[in-house]
């Protein structure tokens, strides 16, 4: 069947050539609006100029041409999430709503979240543990492992204790071959024929998983509507979804209305993409750096050792673990970019050096800022004592601060900067203190920690951690 469908592509694709060419042969046709010019900026500083001070200029981000393509082939239907929809009242209806009921410190301070982190962390250990004696010295693959016990926590975060293990496994495979397929995806519109099949194969793949996750997350979205609402305890935010009313039209003042199943399966994989693929990546990263850095890795041990500690330890009472994780995420920001499309006039007087009078698509290279000689000493030095009270960033954080030049994005910053950020740093802190706690970690016999970065959807480790593990009792 899939070979038939390639090939009325083809064959479609040839007789579209034949005609465009005798068409535009005998009559020229006005030409298409020219695409925005894409411009990079690596300068904190000019980031921090237009992403901070100039908000509201640089709110919206680009539609992205396969989302446009996906759409077509679903039957034109293209559903916003909080990342794409443009700045307006559907993005701030969304947003308010993700950050007050679900991400918001305080909900996360309700108690919740930790026994959901305990019992995560505690199959981690389990799965990371070497086979055989506690003692024993075993290599292990990483990635999957962390991936799988992040997930469980995203999961029960959006649905409650309503999905069970396996419903969670399954739903975790599908939305990781979903990130997979969208960092395989480069559109490239003069490309030759082979390649657009390809393309057009890709895109089909990842429609396949999409078709898939639906499938799964449906049923899940029905029971909860059925379910009766509890008072207390955790509100999951699916049910944050089903309640809220988005506004009909482009202004505030329009009439309400409540989201679709389809839209809230979108918003859904995002929450579940967002929120596993980036503390994913960045765990790894950083437990790559402490098994190449055996000083780093006792120097934070000390710090961790004893009783799991509570939220608030975590967050304000252990200062090198902090320090570990801002160097992780300064030196491999897992999204190496934030896009914005930015109006000519927007743009004028604050990307010196864009072009002029036209629209712009501007990538902030967030990996490249935090490796700025101009401000960070050493940058390719995995030191976390910069980020310690005397070191050259003692007050940077995760975050840029507004009066404050920014020298590091790693969550991005203006009116999108990412919402995760305090669930992020608390799951970071969680995960990474009880592995080190657990484990001795160390470089596969023989081996070299290749710290490789590969750029797609994230920015990955393109050898994947692959460590000697040995329990402490
Ligand atoms: C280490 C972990 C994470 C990193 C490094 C990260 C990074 C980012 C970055 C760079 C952006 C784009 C910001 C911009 O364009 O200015 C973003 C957006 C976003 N992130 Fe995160 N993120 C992480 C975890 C999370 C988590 C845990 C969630 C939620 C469960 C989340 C949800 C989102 C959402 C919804 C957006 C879109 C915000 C908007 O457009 O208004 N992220 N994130």
């Amino acid at each position: 069947m899939e070979l038939l469908l390639l090939l009325a592509v083809v064959l479609l694709g040839f007789f579209a050539s034949i005609r465009r060419r005798s068409y535009s042969a005998s009559r020229r046709a006005p030409a298409p609006p020219a695409p925005p010019a894409v411009h990079r900026v690596r300068d904190p500083d000019v980031a921090h100029r237009a992403l901070v001070e100039d908000a509201d200029g640089f709110s919206t981000r680009p539609v992205m041409p396969f989302f446009v393509n996906l759409a077509k082939m679903r039957g034109g239907r293209r559903n916003e999430n909080i990342s794409t929809v443009p700045h307006g009242p559907h993005w701030r209806a969304l947003r308010c709503n993700i950050t007050a009921e679900t991400l918001h410190p305080s909900r996360l301070g309700l108690g919740y979240l930790e026994p959901l982190q305990r019992e995560a962390i505690q199959d981690l250990v389990a799965a990371l543990q070497p086979a055989g004696a506690v003692h024993a010295a075993g290599e292990q693959l990483i990635r999957d492992h962390i991936r799988s016990a992040v997930f469980r926590v995203i999961a029960r975060l959006c649905f409650g204790d309503s999905v069970d293990e396996c419903h969670v496994r399954d739903i975790c495979c599908q939305v990781h071959g979903m990130q997979v397929a969208i960092g395989e995806i480069k559109p490239s519109p003069r490309s030759s024929m082979l390649a657009k099949l390809a393309h057009w194969r890709r895109q089909r793949r990842l429609l396949a998983f999409q078709g898939r996750v639906n499938d799964l997350c449906l049923p899940l979205i029905g029971a909860r509507r059925r379910r009766p609402r509890e008072d207390g305890g955790l509100r999951p935010y699916i049910d944050t979804l089903i309640d809220l009313r988005v506004p009909e039209g482009d202004t505030e003042h329009d009439g309400r209305r409540a989201l679709r199943d389809d839209e809230m399966v979108d918003l859904v994989l995002e929450f579940f993409g967002a929120g596993t693929g980036s503390v994913t990546v960045c765990l790894e990263w950083t437990l790559a750096h402490l098994v190449a850095q055996p000083d780093v890795q006792e120097k934070l041990r000390r710090e961790v050792d004893g009783d799991a500690p509570s939220r608030s330890q975590l967050m304000r009472g252990m200062p090198y673990l902090h320090a570990v994780i801002l160097e992780s995420l300064r030196m491999h920001p897992p999204t190496p970019m934030a896009l914005r499309h930015v109006q000519a006039d927007a743009a004028a007087g604050v990307l010196v050096g864009a072009p002029a009078n036209t629209d712009l698509i501007v990538l902030f290279m967030l990996g490249d800022m935090g490796r700025d000689s101009k401000k960070w000493k050493d940058p390719n030095e995995f030191r976390p004592e910069r980020f310690l009270p005397g070191g050259e960033a003692e007050s940077v954080g995760p975050l840029p601060r507004r009066k404050e030049t920014s020298r590091m994005m790693p969550f991005g910053a203006g009116h999108r900067f990412c919402p995760g950020v305090g669930l992020a740093m608390l799951m970071l802190k969680c995960f990474l203190a009880a592995l080190v706690r657990e484990f001795h970690w160390a470089a596969p016999t023989d081996a070299v920690i290749d710290l490789t970065e590969l750029d797609g959807f994230l920015k990955t480790m393109k050898k994947p951690l692959s460590a000697r593990l040995t329990r402490r009792t």
